[in-house]
């Protein structure tokens, strides 16, 4: 049950959750029926998506599609009232004081470069640092990066702990008077480690320094409120929160956005053009050059008051409970060790199965019917901090069971017997 609502009747939500794979024909075909019953365990990568999502985005393209802002025609108005409303949805799943706040990105990658180099080229100079933390994720690491070449910013790193927290403590000597900005991911995509970033926020500040929170794996999984955050800016991907790929949300405190160059020019963005100059439009539009994703921003609109709807402290309850049986059961295969172990942690475990090759587990996993991932997940620093090339990622969502969770201990200890065997 997550809140009052039976898994069942969630799991028939979405549809794609009772497909199977590998049967005798492509998935979705009636031969694909003799194929093994889908557990899909890939959330952190993206998540599936419900029925109200798949028929809010259908019926927009089928009744209101017309390009936004522009056109003088009914439907024109409709399709910009519907990409308007949902950024009212946004700004209150996230508690934002108003809807110039939210500004609709393709997701958190694009959200998180637009910081760096709206804000960053605007305000950093040769000499000035930033905070990060060991367990970036790329897309929080790499523009970064990207900028500290073009200006001469030094990048400093929180360092984390044996258990996968972050190592906090070390946060005052850290900040120091070149720190002009920390960057923090919220829940880590490899260790689940849930960071916590009121206290992060509050100590930055106490000193100055901004903070961009990376929510791409905590906005899915936790209640989240900018305003008790208190951040400065807070990025999440649409596709990661059972809303289509191609849209995303930067928020960011309204001053801020005041004060930052436009990210990209073009169509949209703009109020006045000359053959030399233009001048800006109003937030959050000054931040949203091009023709946007209507239809995406619609399906995350969906997707917010279906959770909604479920409650996040329930979704949160839930997946806790189905976290704690996956890495009790997982406790019990003698050659898994799981990386990250702090106490506030989130969905996903990531492991390795003695001295199998992830590849080779999650390929076992896969024939039956198991969908994980395995790699680096795009946060190879950490994966080297740690002496590992890649490990195996499981992550849940409030959709997986006990039951499915059971089918990946069995399979692992399948995947334990096949390899020890020598079979391969
Ligand atoms: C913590 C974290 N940050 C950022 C991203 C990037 O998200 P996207 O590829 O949707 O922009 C991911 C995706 O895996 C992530 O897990």
């Amino acid at each position: 049950m997550v809140g009052r609502i039976p898994l069942s009747a969630i799991r028939e939500e979405f549809p794609i959750l009772s497909v199977r794979v590998h049967g005798d024909g492509p998935i979705g075909t009636v031969e694909s029926s003799t194929g093994k019953p889908l557990v899909y365990l890939d959330n952190a990568a993206t998540t599936q998506k419900p029925r109200h999502v798949l028929e809010a985005v259908y019926r927009y393209y089928k009744k209101y599609n017309a390009n936004v802002h522009r056109a003088i025609h009914a439907l024109g108005e409709q399709a910009t009232a519907q990409y308007e409303s949902s950024r009212l949805e946004v700004r209150d799943f996230l508690r934002a004081v108003t809807e110039r706040e939210i500004v609709f990105t393709r997701g958190t990658t694009e959200a998180i470069n637009l910081v760096v180099f709206s804000w960053g080229r605007k305000n950093l100079r040769e000499g000035d640092e930033i905070l990060l933390t060991e367990m970036e994720h790329h897309s929080n690491l790499v523009p970064w990066q990207i900028l500290a070449q073009e200006k001469g910013l030094e990048l400093r790193f929180i360092p984390i702990r044996e258990d996968g927290s972050l190592d906090t403590d070390a946060l005052p000597r850290l900040i120091g008077e070149r720190t002009k900005l920390l960057a923090v991911t919220q829940m880590s995509n490899v260790l689940g480690t849930i960071n916590d970033v009121r206290s992060i926020v509050s100590l930055a500040h106490q000193r100055g320094v901004p903070v961009l929170v990376d929510a791409a794996q905590g906005v899915p999984h936790l209640p989240v409120d900018v305003r008790d955050l208190g951040c400065d800016f807070l990025a999440f991907s649409g596709h990661k929160i059972f809303a289509p790929m191609g849209i995303g949300v930067l928020y960011a405190r309204e001053a801020l956005l005041e004060e930052m160059p436009p990210f990209q020019g073009g169509g949209e963005m703009i109020r006045a053009v000359w053959y030399d100059r233009a001048i800006w439009n109003e937030l959050p539009h000054k931040f949203e050059a091009g023709t946007p994703n209507v239809g995406g921003a619609v399906g995350l609109a969906a997707a917010l008051r279906y959770l909604r709807g479920l409650g996040m402290e329930n979704v949160r309850r839930y997946e806790d409970l189905l976290t704690r049986y996956t890495l009790r059961r997982l406790g019990e295969l003698r050659q898994v060790v799981v990386y990250g172990n702090a106490a506030r942690r989130g969905s996903l475990i990531s492991f390795n199965l003695g001295d199998l090759h992830p590849h080779d587990v999650a390929q076992y996993l896969d024939a039956e019917g198991i969908a994980v991932r395995a790699g680096h997940h795009c946060a190879q620093p950490l994966h080297r901090k740690l002496g590992l090339s890649a490990t195996v990622r499981a992550s849940l969502s409030f959709y997986n069971s006990e039951e499915e969770v059971d089918r990946l201990v069995e399979a692992l200890q399948g995947a334990e017997e096949f390899f020890s065997r020598g079979l391969h």
